[in-house]
């Protein structure tokens, strides 16, 4: 989604907030723009479509637009196309042609996220004689704190929350105001923003890789929270306009975990990272040998009063869920529903009494899955996070929080957080089994031992990666490709699905074995690719048969599957294997494979691998 940047201190504004955006260039975008404001002089705007790299070139990489404060943004299209007329920064006055300054404007704003009651204000605004040169819901907004500010003669503060009071939907929005040199007004409703402060300068960011390499000094503006940001200095206010406290937190992630370190691709670093995702993750979760959920906040007692439990998310978070699923179920003997978040908000589901509701989302700020969060909340159920993103919104709305520890994901195609997620899910549901005695104590042990083995073998099996290279050589012009499974297999073939046709923008799908032949396998034909997960024994003849009926119909096969089922290779074309595991965990071994395959397939494609058309890495609007 849209990505801001801000800057105020004593260096040129330029180059530090096109830097800022070129680090939340994987948000997705399709055109960006600046604003720029050297002392009490208006601000500069300029803006242009496309890659970051005409921007930087219209402005000679920030070079041509001098002035210390200002504010960036990259837009990803909701309302209007993305032409450079309706690229942020808009302005409270007329925009006479693109590319020119603010000229006379009062108020110049980014904003992310989406006005859902713009026509109507865009109409009163009319009526009060602005004239509009954009499609954007942003330029609505920027010009009723305009009039607001104009209208009442106030602060900026107080026009801004007076406009918050009127619009409805989601924001971050980073505001300049004419009279107030130095000095950038920021508010948020649902949509991520971040404020840094130094010595003599403050950023504001999406995200925090946008400011890593600046400070560590972060502070969480929360929702209907407003911040007059100057060098150095935040000052928060509420709704009322009266000052309040937000508390500095110090960003642990290593600002290293944000660069590519000599990979080609973000994504195929943070592939390589999962060994250490993992590990840091289920290491939080274990003290002294034993699964500790005491910093997530879940008691024993909680758990045993369980009577169900909601898994909702989307994406890959989803299909983490759905193989969380299997193994609660499994291990646990509580019954499990996982809804997609986009699905759930709208669904009257009744809640019973003892359910926990687990939403899952790396970056803490996906706006279906915190709707799904609220609505579980007001349904009275008790919520759980599992979360990547410290402070996010999700994170800080549940009423528990289980971190992962995955480090900042730049790739939008998910890979070290989907893993870390796994780990957490598998850690919570072999606490769930020992507290409600679904397992011996000696079956704790055993899972206990198998997981802290995982990051070793998923490092074993990154060794393979070469054969996935030369194989996706192979399929570089597949016109569809079919992930099957059974069981858990199922869900991993969701996710191997997802990582191949996200970045690689070959058609694929992914199937319940036993489901293909009931419609689909009618789309096999001559040399289309059949994937099959094959990693739960008691599930392997019954996939494998299911794929001998596709190769039948013509369909070229491969298989994932476990060390010592060496027999496959006499069915299928190509095979792969990860190492045994108990089969609760294998989804961490298998998913692997599925992940270098989309993203050499991507890369044979000559395809932006880390940014993938159309897409967001972080979706928060619905
Ligand atoms: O930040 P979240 O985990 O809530 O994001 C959910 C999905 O948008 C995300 O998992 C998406 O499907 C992945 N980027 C796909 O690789």
């Amino acid at each position: 989604m849209c990505g801001i940047v801000g800057y105020t201190g004593r260096d040129q504004a330029a180059p530090i907030l096109l830097d800022g955006l070129s680090r939340l260039e994987y948000r997705g975008y399709d055109s960006a723009g600046l604003a720029v404001r050297d002392g009490s002089a208006p601000a500069e705007v300029v803006k242009a479509t496309g890659k970051l790299f005409h921007l930087a070139d219209k402005t000679d990489q920030g070079r041509a637009l001098r002035g210390q404060c200002g504010i960036g943004h990259t837009r990803w299209a909701t309302h209007g196309d993305p032409t450079v007329i309706n690229a942020h920064p808009h302005v409270s006055g007329n925009l006479a042609a693109p590319g020119s300054g603010a000229g006379d404007s009062d108020v110049v704003g980014v904003h992310n996220g989406i006005i859902e009651n713009f026509t109507e204000l865009k109409e009163k605004l009319l009526r009060h004689g602005y004239v509009f040169y954009s499609d954007t819901d942003t330029e609505v907004v920027v010009k009723l704190v305009d009039y607001y500010y104009k209208k009442y003669r106030i602060g900026p503060v107080d026009a801004i929350t007076r406009t918050m009071v009127r619009v409805r939907g989601s924001y971050a929005l980073a505001l300049m105001f004419r009279d107030f040199p130095g000095e950038i007004f920021a508010a948020r409703k649902d949509s991520p923003l971040i404020i840094g402060t130094a010595e003599d300068a403050s950023y504001l960011a999406s995200d925090v890789p946008a400011i890593l390499k600046y400070t560590r000094s972060v502070y969480y503006i929360d929702n209907l929270q407003v911040a007059r940001v100057s060098p150095g200095q935040a000052v928060f206010f509420d709704l009322n306009g009266d000052e309040t406290a937000v508390p500095l937190t110090e960003v642990t992630w290593d600002a290293a975990a944000a660069e590519k370190d000599g990979f080609e691709h973000f994504m195929l670093k943070e592939i390589h990272e999962q060994p250490a995702a993992v590990r840091d993750t289920l290491n939080s979760l274990v003290k002294d040998g034993r699964i500790d959920l005491g910093a997530a906040g879940l008691a024993e007692d909680t758990i045993r009063s369980l009577t169900g439990i909601v898994i909702a998310a989307c994406g890959s978070a989803w299909h983490v869920g759905m193989a969380a699923q299997y193994v609660i179920e499994d291990l646990a003997g509580i019954p499990v529903r996982v809804e997609l978040a986009s699905e759930f908000r709208y669904r009257s589901m009744p809640m019973a009494a003892g359910t926990l509701v687990i939403v899952i989302s790396q970056s803490g700020e996906t706006a279906d899955s915190l709707a799904a969060l609220r609505v579980a909340k007001e349904r009275g159920a008790l919520t759980l996070a599992v979360v990547n993103v410290v402070g996010s919104t999700i994170a800080r709305e549940a009423d528990l929080v289980l971190y992962t520890l995955a480090g900042p994901e730049i790739a939008v195609a998910t890979t070290k957080a989907y893993s870390a997620q796994l780990i957490a899910m598998d850690a919570l549901a072999v606490e769930m089994a020992r507290v409600r005695g679904g397992i011996t104590g000696e079956q704790y042990d055993h899972l206990l031992a198998e997981m802290a083995a995982l990051p070793d073998k998923i490092r074993r099996v990154l060794e393979d990666k070469e054969r996935l290279q030369w194989f996706s050589s192979k399929i570089v012009n597949a016109h569809d490709i079919f992930f099957i499974g059974r069981g858990l297999d199922y869900a991993v073939s969701l996710e191997g699905s997802l990582k191949m046709k996200e970045i690689s923008y070959i058609h694929s799908e992914a199937y319940a074995a036993g489901e293909l032949k009931h419609g689909t396998i009618s789309l096999i034909e001559q040399g289309t690719l059949v994937i099959g997960v094959l990693t739960q024994g008691k599930l392997f003849e019954k996939t494998v048969s299911n794929m001998m009926e596709c190769k039948s119909r013509g369909a070229n096969l491969m298989g994932i599957t476990v060390n010592g089922n060496f027999a496959v290779e006499d069915s299928v074309n190509f095979t792969v294997y990860v190492p045994r595991t108990d089969e609760h965990f294998v989804p961490s071994l298998a998913v692997v494979p599925l992940q270098l395959l989309g993203y050499y397939t991507s890369v044979s494609r000559g395809l932006d691998v880390d940014k993938p058309r159309n897409l967001a890495k972080s979706v928060t609007v619905e």
